[in-house]
């Protein structure tokens, strides 16, 4: 089977194309690199030995979409693509809504007109907001996003709903991630985020490198263990796999299906506790200050993942001292470059 991976130079994307060759897809990337580079296809190759297809193309370009399509006869979408900082999306939410719904929409529409069956689209477990009780489940009511970036996930979402239900052909999957952390064990690809980063772990790891003088934990006075946020923190390579089971599941499925999936590990650890395993499996101190909460964060959030391990046959095998070496590993190789 053929996939296009829209974003298949970012960090998900990019270890989702070595899943897909692992097993047994055929993956084509199309990237605008606006937010990855050209060194992550290099990567991808000498950890698979393959040169997959790659097309610097932007999804919201129709024209060059239903070019592609016409020359490609895929069998899947992987859609990446995507803006994900939440704050920048509070300053411009119009680039958000564009970039993201926009891109969205042209894929459907192209997939509907050259037959292409099956779309596994890149949510959150940013739909659930604060939730009344954790771990949450699919049913968990989704509650009002608290940035324009969630919302174009709650969006999404909605408009993959719909577009299924009108029969046009197509089986869905939407993921909704928990917080992906680590790098493939190689360390031949990881996360490269642009500027300042605003994710937990990259802060970490470039704070132990030197580059950042010390991390701050925003807020200690929430209601957890020992005050700071808890989050489910799921290694990039399992969460790779998911949209290989998700692929699969589509497969055996009947037309018109769509569903979600929670994808995280089912655990919830704290700020703290991860900071405490990256120092204990690094072997390192972090130099961290705890400072005030930051706007817009949740208190705690986790998956309950019987759905995903039901389902679709996947659970996460790897744990968060895994991720966080691989992370560091990562870290380690990119700064020597
Ligand atoms: C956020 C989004 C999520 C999105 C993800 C992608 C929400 C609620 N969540 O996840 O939908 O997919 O970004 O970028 O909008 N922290 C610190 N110090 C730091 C950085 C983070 O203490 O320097 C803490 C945060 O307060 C939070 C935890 O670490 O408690 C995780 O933060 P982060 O990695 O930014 O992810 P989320 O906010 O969970």
């Amino acid at each position: 089977m053929k996939i296009l991976v829209t974003g298949g130079a970012g960090f998900i994307g990019s270890h989702t194309v070595v899943e897909l060759d692992k097993a047994g897809f055929e993956p084509v990337i199309i990237d605008n690199l606006y937010n990855s580079n050209r060194d992550v296809l290099e990567g991808i190759k000498q950890i698979s030995g393959k040169d997959f297809p790659f097309y610097e193309i932007d999804c919201n370009d129709s024209e060059k979409i239903r070019e592609l399509f016409a020359k490609e006869r895929f069998d899947g979408v992987i859609h990446f693509a995507a803006y994900k900082a939440v704050g920048e999306s509070v300053e411009k939410p119009l680039n958000y809504y564009e970039n993201n719904l926009i891109s969205l929409m042209v894929l459907l529409r192209a997939m509907a007109e050259f037959n292409v069956p099956n779309f596994v689209f890149s949510s959150s477990c940013t739909v659930y907001g604060q939730p009344d009780a954790i771990p949450v489940t699919e049913s968990t009511p989704r509650k009002p996003a608290n940035s324009p970036y969630g919302n174009t996930k709650a969006i999404g979402e909605d408009i993959i709903r719909d577009f299924i239900y009108a029969k046009p052909g197509v089986k869905a999957i939407s993921l909704r991630y928990f917080n992906p952390i680590g790098a493939h064990e190689s360390s031949l690809i990881g996360e490269l985020p642009n500027g300042v980063p605003s994710n937990l772990v990259p802060f970490i790891t470039q704070t132990a490198a030197g580059l950042r003088k010390s991390l701050t934990v925003f807020g200690s006075d929430y209601d957890t263990s020992d005050g700071t946020c808890i989050r489910d923190f799921i290694h990039v390579v399992d969460l790779a796999k998911a949209h290989v089971k998700a692929l699969e599941l589509l497969n055996s499925e009947s037309p018109d299906y769509y569903d979600v999936f929670n994808v995280g590990t089912g655990e919830g650890y704290t700020v703290l506790e991860l900071i405490n395993t990256f120092e204990q499996v690094n072997g390192l101190k972090l130099n961290y200050t705890i400072g005030p909460r930051r706007e817009g964060d949740i208190e705690k959030i986790y998956a309950q993942s019987d759905k995903v391990n039901n389902v679709m046959k996947w659970r996460a095998e790897k744990t968060m001292a895994e991720a966080l070496r691989d992370a560091w590993n990562w870290q380690l190789k990119i700064t020597a470059e």
